[in-house]
């Protein structure tokens, strides 16, 4: 086997081990055209290029690596690279690296492929940037509409169209790209499982049958910005006090909707002074439920329970990004499996590219198992055995595929 499959971590993951640590989160943050996210991609590009893939960037920031000529009914293979603030090393990376080690695979097995092939690296899957997520997918699928996104904006206020024009893009052809989304006949996606099912089920590998419905939402709390020595508790208008009703309200919610999951993990205050009664406080909702029904009852229950004011606040809750319940290609599932040796089929509550091109064309997923069952943290976890496995599993369906 050449150089590209490593000896210890999978030779990529090696290779971009040190890139775009957080010392502070611990674990890795790596957001879109941020330094540590173009050094991922020049590393992409590098990688790619040694394979003899052709590289090219589309006009909404995902990069595209073709084996051979790039042409229409293409198999599609790859993740993403960007990253939750201080996530782990294989969400996005695994499958960008497998994908990668499998076409060395089927390079050095002599495999001649009867279709275009590409392995693709989608910009900002996580929206740890821009708030959305799956931006780069919905960006080419056409599911943002391209104003809206042209207007997204970062913490420091720089807008998508902005950082885009940095990045070398030209904003006003950001949106739908038919052109490129016509090209892709099946999209595969190798991910690193994000839960416990392939522990308790003793197996390296699943396809995935669903993703749950899910969203973001900004909830806004306005009051009266003070002094935090000279204004008396009584008569406050704190809207840090309200916020924290409304986490409570948003866990009540969830725990009263059976199998839902809500979570509020990032929360800001305006001007975010210790000494400060804030003036604002933004909290952002995530929640997710099994169909999209059960999602919108358990933000609606939210919303209802921010209507009994706190502390003579006013409250507002916005949708920023919303996914109905995906279900992948049942048909595709099943073969994939079947190539596989008849792995298990997974439904998934977390998000994925794959979960956003399902609603336009045949997509499918592979799980590698995670022994420690927990993501979006540095204790993100897989072996090197089950690396192994996982770009095995993408060799043989990509021999089947192509
Ligand atoms: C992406 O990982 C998500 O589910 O938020
Ligand atoms: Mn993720
Ligand atoms: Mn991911």
């Amino acid at each position: 086997m050449p150089d590209l499959i490593a000896h210890g971590l999978l030779a990529g993951l090696d290779e971009i081990a040190d890139t775009g640590r957080d010392r502070r989160a611990a674990g890795y943050s790596r957001h879109l055209w941020e330094p540590a996210e173009h050094e991922l991609r020049a590393w992409f590009t590098e990688r790619a290029e040694r394979l003899g893939l052709a590289v090219e960037t589309d006009r909404n920031g995902n990069t595209w690596a073709w084996w051979g000529e790039p042409g229409a009914d293409a198999v599609v293979v790859g993740s993403h690279l960007d990253s939750v603030p201080g996530g782990g090393a294989y969400d996005g990376p695994l499958g960008v690296v497998s994908a990668l080690d499998a076409v060395a695979r089927l390079q050095a097995a002599g495999f001649v492929p009867s279709r275009p092939c590409a392995v693709l690296v989608f910009a900002e899957e996580e929206g740890s940037r821009f708030g959305v997520a799956c931006l780069g997918s919905r960006l080419l699928s056409g599911a943002i509409d391209a104003d809206t996104a042209r207007a997204l904006t970062d913490r420091a206020g720089i807008t998508l169209a902005e950082a885009a024009k940095t990045a070398g893009l030209n904003p006003a052809h950001l949106g739908r790209d038919q052109a490129a989304l016509d090209r892709i006949g099946i999209f595969l996606e190798l991910h690193v499982e994000q839960g416990r099912r392939l522990i308790d089920l003793g197996e390296p590998v699943a396809v995935a049958s669903s993703i749950l419905a899910h969203g973001r939402w900004r909830l806004s709390f306005t009051g009266q910005g003070n002094h935090a020595g000279a204004t008396p508790m009584t008569g406050r208008r704190d809207p840090m006090v309200a916020a924290a009703h409304a986490i409570v309200a948003v866990q009540k919610a969830a725990l009263a909707n059976p199998g839902a999951r809500a979570t509020v993990g990032r929360i800001e205050a305006i001007p975010g002074g210790t000494n400060v009664i804030p003036s604002a406080v933004t909290a952002w909702l995530d929640a997710r439920a099994d169909t999209d029904d059960q999602a919108r009852a358990v933000v609606a229950d939210i919303t209802a329970r921010l209507q009994a004011p706190h502390s003579g606040c006013a409250a507002t809750v916005v949708e920023e990004s919303w996914t109905g319940t995906v279900t992948f290609d049942p048909e595709l599932a099943a073969r994939l499996a079947l190539a596989l040796g008849g792995v298990p089929a997974l439904a998934t509550g977390a998000g994925h590219d794959a979960g956003v091109l399902a609603a336009r064309l045949p997509t499918a997923m592979l799980f590698v198992r995670n022994p420690t069952g927990i993501s979006h943290s540095p204790e993100e976890f897989a072996t090197l055995a089950d690396c192994l496995a996982g770009v095995e599993a993408l060799d043989t369906l990509l021999r089947e595929l192509l």
